[in-house]
């Protein structure tokens, strides 16, 4: 089962996929990957247009992945539950998106989904802890976000240990998932930090091997993280 394993979760970005062969792109790592990360923008709150909701319901259909969708969009109030009831396994919307966060976790959960937090590399982590309880996931945003295949930014692991020391001090389960940049220079920085999923698209899709990059990043994030094993 997906979720707090104790074992790394890699969650395969078909933002670096052939957005014309998506089925395609999660059959190559269904077998070992964990979660099928899925990058919704709308061109206003970054700047880039990806996928939508009739995507991700045509993808539901073609495979048994839980999806992980990131919502990089405005107005989360009005469209993350409808993510939640096109069958993601995770909604993840962004903080710095609403007003209201409590609010749009609980119509997540309410129509079946975990709700996720996300938040920006330079949006601070303390505001949030206080209603982290409210939530299943905390994406932490490691490149600016919008594109795939830019480069990590090391600082942003201060909020993952800020994260990490709140969450093992109150014993809440929430996942602590990082996204952008990670790769095999990368992913032992963040598992020692303590990120539980890691997100990789170009690091996955952009090698001859995606199911076996998979394989690599879990091992490598399963060795160097003090609170998980493989
Ligand atoms: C960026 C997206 C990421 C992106 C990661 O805004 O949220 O999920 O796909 O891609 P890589 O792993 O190439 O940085
Ligand atoms: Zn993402």
């Amino acid at each position: 089962m997906p979720g707090n394993t104790g074992r790394p979760l890699i969650a395969p970005s078909i933002l670096s996929a052939d957005f014309a062969c998506l089925a395609d792109a999660a059959a190559a790592v269904e077998d070992g990957a964990d979660w099928l990360h899925v990058d919704v923008m709308d061109a206003h709150f970054v700047p880039n247009l990806t996928i939508g909701l009739p995507v991700v319901e045509s993808l539901r259909a073609h495979t048994t992945m839980p999806m992980d969708c990131h919502l990089m969009i405005e107005n989360p109030d009005r469209w993350a539950h409808r993510y939640a009831e096109a069958g993601a396994y995770n909604v993840t919307f962004h903080a710095e998106a609403t007003d209201d966060p409590v609010g749009v976790a609980r119509d997540i959960r309410a129509a079946g989904a975990r709700a996720g937090l996300g938040i920006k590399p330079q949006t601070p982590i303390e505001r949030y802890l206080e209603i982290l309880h409210e939530f299943d996931t905390l994406l932490v945003m490691s490149v600016d976000p919008g594109f795939g295949g830019q480069s990590f930014i090391p600082e942003v692991l201060a909020k993952v240990r800020t994260a990490r020391r709140f969450i093992d001090a109150t014993g809440l389960t929430i996942l602590v998932e990082i996204d952008g940049g990670i790769n095999k220079n990368t992913i032992e920085e963040a598992a020692e930090a303590g990120v539980d999923c890691f997100v990789a698209g170009t690091a996955v899709y952009h090698t001859d091997d995606p199911a076996a990059s998979v394989e690599t990043l879990r091992r490598q994030a399963a060795a160097a993280s003090p609170h998980l094993h493989s």
